[in-house]
């Protein structure tokens, strides 16, 4: 009896390990490449608070990806109140804000 039991717990505590490692977002290499190249990481992380919000927080204020990208180029503090204002990022060419967004809002779909 003592043994199923421990077994029970061993298969227990397995499962609550994937589970926790499934929640933790991976960022893909192309996107993590682009979110190096323009410091986007220095403030931000995918799943956790820097000086900037999660992107899984901001994905779930349900922005367009256009929206996304208009926020990189002109970001609305309001948005978000307790954090400093984020300076605009106007360096950071349409193509790679739009993957960028269209990353961001992917983590919406993952987590709900
Ligand atoms: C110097 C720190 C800093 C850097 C660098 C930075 N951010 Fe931010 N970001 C913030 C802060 C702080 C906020 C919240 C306040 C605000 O929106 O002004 C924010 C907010 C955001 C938001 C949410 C906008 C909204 O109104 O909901 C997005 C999206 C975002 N950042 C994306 C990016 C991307 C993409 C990059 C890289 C190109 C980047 N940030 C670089 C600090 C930063």
């Amino acid at each position: 009896m003592k043994i199923i039991i421990s077994l029970i717990l061993a298969y227990l505590s397995f499962m609550a390990m994937s589970a926790r490692a499934q929640q933790q977002v991976k960022i893909p290499e192309d996107i993590s490449k682009l979110l190096t190249q323009y410091a986007c990481l220095a403030c931000h992380k995918a799943d956790a608070k820097v000086i900037g919000p999660a992107y899984v927080d901001v994905a779930k204020k349900k922005y367009t990806n256009a929206q996304i990208v208009a926020l990189i180029y002109n970001p609305k503090p309001a948005n978000w109140p307790g954090y400093p204002p984020m300076s605009p990022m106007k360096n950071v060419p349409e193509k790679d804000a739009l993957k960028i967004a269209a990353w961001i809002n992917s983590l919406a779909k993952k987590r709900s």
